[in-house]
């Protein structure tokens, strides 16, 4: 595990752009700090989702019908789903996520409030193919909230979607939120906020990494850098030098790999790519989705949506 972390990691930060995948974000400390990030006045997602979910909770429950089991992907702290369960009714809940501890302490949480539902934490990279032979024959709902699809390429998001639709079977369906293009400024605000809490996250990727891998990563050589690139209709995140740093990754054998990045050179730690609801809805179609229904908030800053197959 460990070398195939320190494979991934040296080829990415070695290519012609260096980067980190944004799962790195996710230990503990990482899990807590987007925690914080969520009640931020300036990051505006998870409580706009929150209002259209509330708002439209009898009509994403007649959207859906029967729920057997409810599996949330990229779960967290796990609190988005909880307010599911009275509106769908799972008999099951599974919790995915790559943060293990973080997962594991929330699902044993809920199911203390929640007994009468069978629960279970997985562990697992969602940018790697899934399958859930087991619940074939069950009505399932795939929940992906908090615009997490935002942060693969949209040709990885396709894939995403494709391999979601087959696991669907004809039984159950998604129900996924997506951040909007919206103004630049609002934008720009919710990834570069007044308390640094963003920037805490993003530089806590270099700690996480350290911690995987032994690499010596030091973030107060670092900052944070994030901007709405317009064309790409993207946030993008970086980690910015501030000076000329030397990096050991430590490799097979006592071979050791040392990367140098002189002051201002960039590593990508993130892109979040923000959707028109007219396109999202064309690639839900594009991968398998039909009966797909959506809802927004007034601003229209944020899109709920549920695609059966
Ligand atoms: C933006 S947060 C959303 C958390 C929660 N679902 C919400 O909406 O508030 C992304 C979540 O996905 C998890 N995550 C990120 N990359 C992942 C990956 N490659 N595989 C599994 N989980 C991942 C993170 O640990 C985190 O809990």
């Amino acid at each position: 595990m460990k070398n195939t972390l320190s494979e991934e990691l040296l080829s990415s930060l070695t290519a012609d752009t260096p980067s980190i995948s944004p799962k790195f974000f996710y230990d503990d400390i990482g899990s807590r700090l987007f925690d914080v990030i969520t009640l931020l006045n300036e990051y505006y997602p998870t409580r706009t989702e929150k209002w259209i979910m509330d708002a439209y909770q009898g009509d994403i429950a007649a959207a859906v019908g029967h729920c057997d089991v409810l599996v949330d992907l990229g779960a967290g702290n796990c609190a988005k789903a909880s307010r599911l369960f009275e509106t769908l009714n799972p008999r099951q809940y599974r919790a995915l996520d790559i943060s293990k501890e973080y997962l594991e302490v929330a699902v044993a949480d809920l199911q203390k409030q929640f007994p009468q539902i069978e629960m279970s934490a997985h562990a697992v990279d969602l940018s790697l193919p899934m399958a859930f032979p087991d619940i074939q024959e069950l009505d399932k709902v795939f929940f992906y909230p908090g615009s997490s699809i935002g942060n693969f390429d949209p040709e990885q998001a396709d894939e995403f979607f494709v391999n979601l639709a087959n696991e669907c079977h004809g039984k159950g369906g998604l129900l996924i939120g997506v951040d909007l293009v919206k103004d630049v400024e609002t934008l720009n605000l919710a990834y570069n906020d007044s308390l640094g809490v963003t920037a805490a996250f993003n530089l806590n990727t270099l700690l996480n990494v350290n911690r995987l891998i032994g690499s010596n990563f030091q973030p107060q050589d670092w900052e944070h850098y994030a901007f709405f690139n317009t064309s790409q209709s993207r946030i993008e995140m970086h980690l910015r030098a501030l000076k000329d740093v030397q990096i050991t990754l430590p490799g097979h054998k006592g071979h050791d790999h040392l990367i140098s990045f002189g002051a201002g050179n960039l590593i990508h730690t993130e892109n979040s790519y923000k959707y028109t609801q007219d396109h999202f809805v064309e690639k839900l179609r594009c991968a398998g989705f039909k009966d797909i229904h959506c809802w927004t908030d007034p601003n229209k800053h944020f899109l709920v949506c549920f695609a059966k197959t």
